[in-house]
Formats: C-alpha cells, structure tokens, sequence
C-alpha cells in the first residue's frame, strides 16, 4: 500500500474533531493535506471520490452514541475502491458505544479498506458554566496524543504494516437505537446583537438573521455551534430536557477520559 497523499473528511460544527484530525494529520507528516469538510451543507460536494495513493481520515462527532443522522446523509458522497481509511470519532466524555463502529461500517460501504480507528475527547457540546463537561478538550494532552497516532499511522504505512492485521473496532451491531428528536433549538436572547454568526456556523442553515433571529426548531440539531460561537453570550440551550441531560452529564460524566487508538 503506498500512499503519498492524505485527504480529511468530516463534520464538526464545534471544531473538536475537526482539531483532532489536523492533529493526527500533523502526525502524520503532511504539510498540506486536502480537507473536505461537510459540516456547512453549502460545502458538501455531490461525490467525493479517492484514489489509490491517498490514506483517508474520516471524522465524526457522537450524538446519543451514533454517528449524526446529519454527517451520515452527509458522507453519502463518499466512494472509493479499497482505499485505506481511518476511522476518528470524538465524543463529550460520556461515552461513544456504537459510533466508531458504525463510522468504520459506513466508510466500509461506500468502498473504503477500513485499517484504523480512535475515539477522542472534545468539550461537550452541552457544556455551560454551570454544566461543565470536559471543558477545553480537546487538550494539549489530547492534541499530542493525536500527533503520536498519526505518527504511527505513518510508520506502520511505511513499513507496509497498516493494512497486514483486522483491526477490532469496539461496538455493537445492530447499533444502538437513535433518539427521536425534539423539535426545539437553541434561542437568542437581548444581548444579540444580529451579527450574523450563528447563522453562518450553523450546519443544517436552521438560523436566519435579519430585523431577528429565526431558527427552524425542526431543522435544528441540538450541535450547539451557534451558542458556543456567540461573541457576546446571546445564545442559550434553554431546552427543559436538554437542561436536565447537562446536569446529568456533569454530575455523572466528570472524570476524565483518555483517548483510545485501534490500529
Ligand atoms: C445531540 C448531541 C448528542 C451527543 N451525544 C453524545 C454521546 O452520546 N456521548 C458523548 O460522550 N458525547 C455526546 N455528545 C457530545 C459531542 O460528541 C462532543 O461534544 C463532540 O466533541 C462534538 O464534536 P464537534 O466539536 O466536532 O461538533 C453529544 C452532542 C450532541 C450535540
């Protein structure tokens, strides 16, 4: 397997898995490597095909323990033929049960060689003041363990050693079920000031800015880009039952996880 080239796929609407996979690819070795980034939907391309002399990053969040409904629609795009790929999910510190493996599966279908994995720590999308969950990670600490991963990605390519065993990727199939979701978003409150931020990190083009702030409850999924990207603290998660989960989640979910590489 020789691959001269490194190409990054993914969606990240609060950058966490985005910052781990400019990590791993610095690891790696690649100055400059090409990035295809679905999180906007004006940016997904109608096909993204690869070829033989790339290794693929692929990267996703995890929501309820999957992959988002959102970033799977989104990766249909994908093709190859037995292109080795890697699999990268990043999740707030609970837990990822059948993401890595479903993220492993869908690469698998749409033609890749699936020859490693990893899930990472980023802060919790739900994370407030109030509600601290894994605030600030990914960290250095994350951040280098990232680059060493890519580093032995690199090595083991060289070696021709990537692709020589199965790798076991944890999680179950068939894959836990989805939550059904709720139809509410996010809300802006007096301190706005209409800047237009939100709508412009908003991955599912649920925001709309103008004499105010639109959001479409249906169309929102909860990513919580827009409220971690307001300047002037305006945006807020003020869903009851998404409340109670933050407060569940720090109560529960405080001790520190460490990331995990499958290769
Ligand atoms: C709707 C939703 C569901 C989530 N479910 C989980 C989960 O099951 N386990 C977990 O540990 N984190 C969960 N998270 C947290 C995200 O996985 C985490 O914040 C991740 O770093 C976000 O990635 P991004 O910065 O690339 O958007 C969830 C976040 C959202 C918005």
């Amino acid at each position: 397997m020789s691959c001269n080239k490194l190409k990054m796929i993914c969606f990240s609407p609060t950058r966490t898995t985005r910052r781990i996979l400019d990590a791993i690819a610095e690891g790696f070795g690649v100055e400059d490597p090409e990035v295809v980034d679905v999180t906007r939907e004006d940016k997904v391309p109608e096909t993204c095909e690869c070829s033989d002399n790339e290794l693929v990053i692929i990267g996703a969040p995890v929501y309820g323990g999957r992959i988002p409904l959102t970033a799977v629609e989104r990766f249909k795009a994908l093709k190859s033929s037995g292109v080795p790929v890697v699999s990268v999910v990043v999740y707030g510190n609970r837990a990822y049960e059948d993401a890595l493996i479903e993220l492993v599966d869908l690469a698998g279908e749409a033609g890749f060689k699936p020859v490693a994995g990893a899930a990472f720590i980023g802060e919790h999308s739900f994370s407030t003041e109030k509600t601290p969950v894994a605030v600030s990670r990914p960290d250095e600490d994350d951040l280098s363990k990232a680059r060493e991963f890519g580093k032995s990605l690199a090595a083991k390519l060289k070696e021709g050693a990537l692709a020589g065993t199965e790798v076991e990727f944890p999680g179950n199939r068939p894959y836990k079920d989805r939550s059904p979701k709720a139809s509410a978003s996010p809300v802006s409150n007096d301190d706005c000031q209409l800047c237009g931020a939100c709508e412009r990190v908003c991955p599912t083009a649920a925001i709309s800015v103008g004499a105010m702030v639109e959001t479409d409850p249906d169309k929102c999924i909860f990513c919580c880009a827009c409220v971690k990207v307001c300047d002037f603290d305006a945006r807020k998660l003020e869903v009851p039952k998404l409340l109670e989960v933050s407060k569940w989640l720090a109560d529960n979910f405080s001790s520190r996880r460490e990331p995990e590489v499958f290769i």
